[in-house]
């Protein structure tokens, strides 16, 4: 074996900060959140004996369904066509890299979720963050195992990285809950889904389905508890959340459709052997194929289709918020967003919504 000491750096530094609160009082106070660590402790599940590895990745399955982070480029015959040796190449390579974004992003829910235990005011609320911190360990565990039968791990986004830094930096526990319970898994939970529903390949499927499960818990987690809390809050405090959460959101949304983000995709494409230029050609053809299929399934998107209704549903989404996602999608999407819609409500039951079709 070699030594620790021999191998390069691979740790990098952020500062923490919590306050560690005692509470002396160990009935149950919120009971939403009591039930659902009771919940957390009978859907454990272990990565190594409960999802099959042996099977390895089905290439073909892979390739066929594969999806550049919700654009089916899987639907036109651009990809159909294409050399398969190729689209195994392109495919397994750009999922490298999105899934290391989730990795890192789970690393990030890792340590705060450990925060949590200490910085929660309620046992429910301690009780609950220790299972989801084993939860994200296992998510750390799988999403490496998995990037490592398709390629090495990426670094991390840095808008991405911001949103960690900045979740796991501030010393109040609210913030803390929004960025990362609400803001953050709530994404990861729109898009796990997505891509469960998307693709073909089993032990990619198998593997979100358990993950997806825990993380709709996690998302829960923040808005049972929020919603408890919210209420006694000073408008004050209401608007610095609201302003934590956008920020946490915006920063998300560049760091999925960001300037480096593309400019990493197309330096891997060109790694694998495809010619961006004659790509976005071939795809501008076919938009007839594109357009419908991104209505179909991404009809929202996880800001507006889940997100969003997730600060409403805990009152954390006054009109001046509003105002503030209506100009991000201004400048995203152009005059169209003033009217957009955002969705009201959450679905009723989240680990069942998991596990429906698009
Ligand atoms: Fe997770
Ligand atoms: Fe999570």
């Amino acid at each position: 074996m070699s030594g620790l000491a021999d191998r390069p750096a691979t740790t990098d530094e952020t500062a923490a900060a919590l306050t560690a609160i005692y509470n002396w009082n160990y009935d149950s106070e919120i009971d939403q959140v009591r039930t659902l660590y009771a919940n957390a402790l009978e859907r454990q599940w272990i990565a190594v004996r409960d999802l099959d590895w042996e099977r390895g990745i089905d290439r073909a399955a892979f390739a066929r369904t594969f999806s550049l982070g919700g654009f089916p480029v899987d639907k036109t015959d651009f990809w159909k066509n294409l050399d398969p040796d190729l689209k195994w190449e392109v495919s397994r390579r750009s999922s490298a890299f999105l899934l290391s974004n989730f990795l890192h992003g789970e690393q990030g829910a890792l340590m705060v979720a450990a925060q949590m235990v200490s910085a929660v005011p309620h046992m429910d609320g301690k009780f609950y963050a220790a299972t989801q911190t084993v939860d994200e360990a296992r998510h750390v565990e799988v999403f490496a195992a998995y990037i490592k039968l398709l390629d090495d791990v990426y670094p991390i986004a840095p808008s991405l990285k911001k949103v960690l830094d900045a979740t796991i930096g501030t010393g109040s526990w609210l913030e803390k809950a929004v960025g990362m319970q609400m803001v953050v898994e709530g994404l990861a939970l729109h898009v796990f889904r997505d891509m469960r529903n998307a693709t073909e390949e089993p032990l990619l499927k198998q593997l979100l389905t358990y993950v997806s499960r825990d993380e709709a818990r996690h998302c829960g987690y923040g808005v049972k508890y929020l919603s408890a809390m919210v209420g006694s809050l000073s408008d004050r405090e209401r608007a610095g959340l609201e302003d934590f959460a956008f920020e946490a959101a915006r920063l998300l949304v560049d760091s999925r459709t960001g300037g480096s983000m593309r400019l990493s995709m197309l330096e891997i494409w060109k790694e694998a052997g495809l010619d961006p230029k004659s790509v976005f050609e071939q795809l501008a053809r076919e938009r007839d194929k594109i357009d419908p299929e991104m209505q179909r399934t991404n009809a929202a998107g996880p800001v507006r289709g889940f997100i969003i209704p997730s600060l409403k549903t805990v009152g954390l989404f006054s009109e001046r918020l509003e105002g503030h996602f209506r100009s991000m999608f201004e400048a995203n999407f152009g005059e169209r967003a003033k009217t957009m819609a955002f969705a009201d409500a959450l679905p009723e039951n989240l680990e069942t919504w998991v596990e429906g079709a698009a």
